[in-house]
Parts: C-alpha cells; sequence; structure tokens
C-alpha cells in the first residue's frame, strides 16, 4: 500500500507539535498505515499495518503492530497515512472512523501530488469541515472533535475492502496493484511461459495470484506452488482465485517480504517484481532485490521467468547471478526476461 515517505511522517509531527490537533500524551493514538521516522510513533500508539516488509521494519524498530483482527479499540484520534489509492485511503478513513466513533478525530495526511485535494474532500465528505496545515509538500487534514459522521458513507467505504470479481473471473480487491484488471505487463509473461515447465516453483509478489493460476493452468507439471506477497490484503483473493481456477493444484500463501529472502527451493520462479515503494520515483532496487531472493531459492537447473517495464535496468542484476539471461519478448512497453543456470 504505502504512500506517506518521511516528508509526510515530519509534516505530521510537526502538526502534533505546533497546530491543533495537539494530543495529550496519555491520548488513545491509532496509526492507520503505519511506518516509522521523525519520532513517530509516540509511546502507547496502537499501529495498524498490513505490508509485510513495514511490519518487519516497525518489529526491528522495537514496535509492536496490532493483530489485523479488525478489532475496534476506542481511540481520541486515528492518523491515516493515505495511501496512494483512493479506494484503499477511504476504506482506512472508514477504519479510522470506527476507531474514533466516541468522539475522537480523525486526522489524515498525504503528498501534494499525492492524492491530498482528494483526501481533504473525502474526509469532510466522511466527517463535516475539517481544518489543516501544509508543510514539507504534505498536507495534514483533521475532523473536529464529535463531529457526527455520515454512516452511510463509512459503511459504503468499509464495504469496499471484500474481494470482488473483475475481468475473466478473477478475484481481486480495491487497493491492490492494479486490482481492477488483468495487467498487461503479467498478460505477456503468462502468454509466454512454455508448456513444459515443472516441479516446485514460487511467485514473488504474487498479488491477487494471477501469475502462479496462470502458471498452473499452462504447465500441468508445476507444483506446489508458493505464491509470496508483503500485501495482506491480497490474500484472500489469491486464495479463490487458486481455489476457482486451478482447484485441485498445490499452493500455498505466504504474507512475507521477498527482499528478506525465501524459505523453499525452486525449479521454476515467475514474477512481476514491483518497482515503486508508494512514491511515484522508480525503486529498481526492489525489483533487483526480488532478483537476488529469485536466485539464491532456485534449485541450480532452475529458471527465472520474469517481466518489467523495459526502461527497468534489471538485466546487469541477472547477469550478475545467472549465466544465461534472454530477452524472450517486448512488447507493449514491457520486456519479458528468462533466466538460467545459476552462478
Ligand atoms: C507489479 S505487482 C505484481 C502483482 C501480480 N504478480 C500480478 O502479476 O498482477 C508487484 C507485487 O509485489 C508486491 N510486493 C511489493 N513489495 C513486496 C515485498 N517486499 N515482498 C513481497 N511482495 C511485495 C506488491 O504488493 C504487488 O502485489
Amino acid at each position: 500500500m504505502s504512500g506517506i515517505g518521511d516528508a509526510g511522517l515530519a509534516a505530521l509531527a510537526h502538526a502534533l507539535d505546533e497546530a491543533a490537533p495537539a494530543l495529550p500524551a496519555d491520548a488513545r493514538v491509532a496509526l492507520l498505515n503505519a511506518r516509522a521516522g521523525a519520532g513517530l510513533p509516540r509511546p502507547g500508539w496502537r499501529l495498524e499495518q498490513d505490508d509485510a516488509a513495514v511490519v518487519a521494519r516497525l518489529r526491528a524498530a522495537g514496535l509492536a503492530v496490532a493483530a489485523p483482527d479488525g478489532a475496534v479499540a476506542e481511540c481520541d484520534a486515528a492518523i491515516v497515512l493515505a495511501p496512494r489509492s483512493r479506494d484503499l485511503c477511504r476504506i482506512l478513513l472508514a477504519r479510522a472512523a470506527a476507531l474514533t466513533a466516541g468522539g475522537g478525530r480523525i486526522v489524515a495526511v498525504a503528498g501534494n501530488q499525492a492524492g491530498a485535494g482528494a483526501l481533504r474532500t473525502d474526509l469532510t465528505a466522511l466527517a463535516g469541515p475539517v481544518s489543516g496545515l501544509s508543510k514539507h509538500r504534505c498536507r495534514i487534514v483533521w475532523s473536529a472533535p464529535g463531529a457526527p459522521r455520515d454512516a452511510g458513507l463509512q459503511a459504503r467505504w468499509a464495504g469496499l475492502d471484500v474481494p470482488v470479481r473483475i475481468e475473466g473471473g478473477w478475484w481481486s480487491r480495491p487497493g491492490l496493484f492494479a486490482w481492477d484488471r488483468i495487467d498487461a505487463g503479467s498478460a505477456l509473461l503468462a502468454a509466454h511461459l512454455p508448456a513444459d515447465l515443472a516441479g516446485a516453483a514460487a511467485d514473488l509478489g504474487a498479488g491477487f495470484g494471477f501469475l502462479a493460476v496462470s502458471l498452473l493452468r499452462r504447465c500441468p507439471g508445476i507444483g506446489p506452488v508458493d505464491l509470496f506477497e508483503a500485501d495482506r490484503r491480497a490474500l484472500a483473493p489469491a486464495r479463490r482465485n487458486l481455489e476457482t481456477l486451478a482447484p485441485g493444484r498445490e499452493a500455498r500463501l505466504h504474507w512475507h517480504d521477498v527482499t528478506a529472502g525465501l524459505p523453499g527451493r525452486y525449479r521454476v520462479i515467475v514474477s512481476n517484481p514491483p518497482f515503486h515503494a508508494g512514491d511515484r520515483a522508480d525503486r529498481p532496487e526492489l525489483g533487483q532485490a526480488f532478483i537476488a531472493a529469485a536466485a539464491a531459492a532456485l534449485a541450480p537447473d532452475g529458471s527465472l521467468w520474469l517481466v518489467a517495464n523495459r526502461h527497468l535496468p534489471y538485466e546487469a542484476t541477472l547477469a550478475a547471478r545467472f549465466r544465461q539471461v534472454r530477452t524472450l519478448v517486448q512488447a507493449g512497453g514491457y520486456k519479458v526476461l528468462v533466466a538460467g543456470d545459476r552462478r
């Protein structure tokens, strides 16, 4: 999910220190889409986060993350670090409203170029007139304490957070990567997977499972398949896709940060690696870390099947880890790369 970086956290810390909504030290505060930086979160805050990589970083910093059980703990304030997806942001605003139903404030932060205007509009629609300030190219907005909520809107936005069917009978979920369609790059890779691939396989950054399911459907000799995905919200639709589109085939879902390495050994790995972490800038090092994790987990005779935007610099990383690297196809701004004979 992601979205807010260090600048957003610094802007939030400034708003909490210098302006309303100043919070007393003992305030019960929930931080949604939580991350750490700029002295935040403060001790005792409830942290909610669905991204396994961010959860790992929070835990490494000694911070506890709330169990993802949807429990409603009454809070004096719920702070939303806005993700880029407006649907997901609305889901989190509805969650914040549930956590502050007793009259607490909703506070939300977005980058000026990353949905700040929409955030203000949405929070106003949900909880009435908002206050706000701008800092570090970010906007912080907050509702008045005790402001009445639009219960119908809150219910509608909370209701966005469920698996839904999209084209081709696939299950997906608002807020996932390319959630309302089959990604063109992934479709290109799936169409070029040879039917004779066989053995244990993994899908790195599996999303709602399109590549893993496509691999199972095209290749009768493939199995079991491990799907590794950092976004917990993707696991439910992925499970449904496996059950409905590849029934009877062996597959396991892992809520897992791929950059931390893989627990298994595989003959085949497929991936459409992530290439940014919420902000607009390309982060090729993420995809490069996926390649390193794949190389370390492949059997000596294994192969990696990767799709990427054409401009992303993965060839050198592949060449450093595999003796054989080739471009299988380029089309529509994507390239499909195949690597084998790992070093
Ligand atoms: C480009 S999308 C591909 C999704 C899916 N495989 C498809 O083809 O439609 C990359 C996926 O990697 C996931 N991801 C990002 N960082 C990750 C990490 N560190 N570990 C595991 N998955 C990650 C994202 O949540 C996203 O679902």
